[in-house]
């Protein structure tokens, strides 16, 4: 018997309808579950041939936990080592060697030290920064967000360097991104699962949080669908996540990534609306079970992207 485990925060829908529809989907041999965890003990593997992680980002406890399921032949979704590696301005930097159109952006020291840190840490770091420089990189009005962050917690519009200074103040010990405004005429939302299973969501940023996914735009054209279907799969390939989100902003007909590291996305029930939540249930249910199928004891089961597979591999050959 092989099961799948799904460990889960607060959320009440999606865990619980994923479940029940792996388990209505009656594959021989494959049942799925809420992961439960007791004693945790270096090297023993668990119970579980497939785990769905929706919480390690707020529970460094199962961030452990995870990789040594990881090591133990257990595939992991998504890859708890790769997540603990990635953040924004990373995903930023691969995005722009793939192609992939992304605003102008800049990585900022945060505003306070870090803790047991003092001036004489720092003699690696100018300062003043070049701000003028900066700006006029990015101009105004900008996007200022933690390098690595989520929830549309410390995002900041800004619209000149005083407002910059006054949000700057209040961000502590966050490490911060500085980024060119889009300015779009249309957004959309996208899941991608497996690496292959997409879905294009219109989304408005600018209704409560309720109404996002009700948007009164006409349906985006065939060839900007198609780009954005391309971008998507490009970057969760390259990124190696196997549930992920990525956010666009459309401005004069292109799509700019906004936000693709997103791990384990809202599948919220009343956030998305019925008939997304019905997909990203079926495409996960499925994804999960042709894991659960093609898990090999003993083995490294859990998914690495194209970029640290080429990377692993050594620099490229010349031909
Ligand atoms: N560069 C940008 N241009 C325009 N809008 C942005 C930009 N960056 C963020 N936003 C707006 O702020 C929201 C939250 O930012 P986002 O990068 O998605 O952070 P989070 O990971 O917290 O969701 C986005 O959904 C979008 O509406
Ligand atoms: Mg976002």
């Amino acid at each position: 018997m092989k099961k799948i485990g799904i460990l889960h925060g607060k959320e009440r829908s999606f865990p619980q309808a994923l479940a029940a529809r792996i388990n209505a989907l009656n594959e021989p041999g494959i049942t799925a579950e809420p992961v439960l965890i007791n004693q945790v003990v270096q090297g023993e593997p668990t119970a579980y041939a497939v785990i769905l992680d929706r919480i390690s980002q707020d529970v460094p406890f199962y961030r452990a936990w995870l990789k040594n399921a990881a090591l133990n032949g257990t595939a992991v979704v998504n890859n708890p080592f790769w997540w603990s590696a990635d953040e924004k301005f990373f995903n930023n930097c691969l995005a722009t060697k793939l192609g992939v159109v992304v605003p102008r952006t800049v990585l900022l020291p945060s505003k306070e030290m870090p803790a047991d840190c003092s001036a004489e840490s720092f003699s690696n770091l100018a300062f003043p920064l070049d701000w003028e420089g900066i700006f006029n990189y990015i101009g105004w009005p900008a996007y200022f967000k933690p390098h690595s962050g989520g929830g549309w917690k410390n995002v900041y519009k800004v619209r000149n360097r005083e407002e910059f200074f006054k949000a700057y103040d209040e961000t502590g010990q966050l490490v911060m991104l500085l980024q060119a405004e889009v300015v779009f005429e249309d957004y959309y939302r996208c899941y991608c699962i497996g690496g292959t299973d997409v879905r294009i969501m219109p989304y408005e940023p600018r209704n409560p949080h309720h109404l996002r996914y009700v948007v009164d735009r006409p349906p985006g054209l065939p060839d900007l669908l198609a780009r954005i279907e391309r971008d998507v799969l490009t970057l969760n390939h390259a990124l190696g996540y196997d549930f992920n989100t990525v956010e666009f902003g459309v401005s004069g007909g292109v799509p700019y990534a906004i936000d693709f590291c997103n791990p384990a996305p809202d599948a919220d029930r009343k956030s998305v609306g019925d008939e997304n939540f019905n997909w990203v249930v079926e495409a996960a249910a499925r994804m999960l079970v042709r894991k659960a199928q093609a898990h090999q004891p003993g083995g490294s089961n859990t998914t690495w992207g194209k970029f640290i597979n080429e990377a692993a591999a050594g620099p490229a050959k010349k031909k």
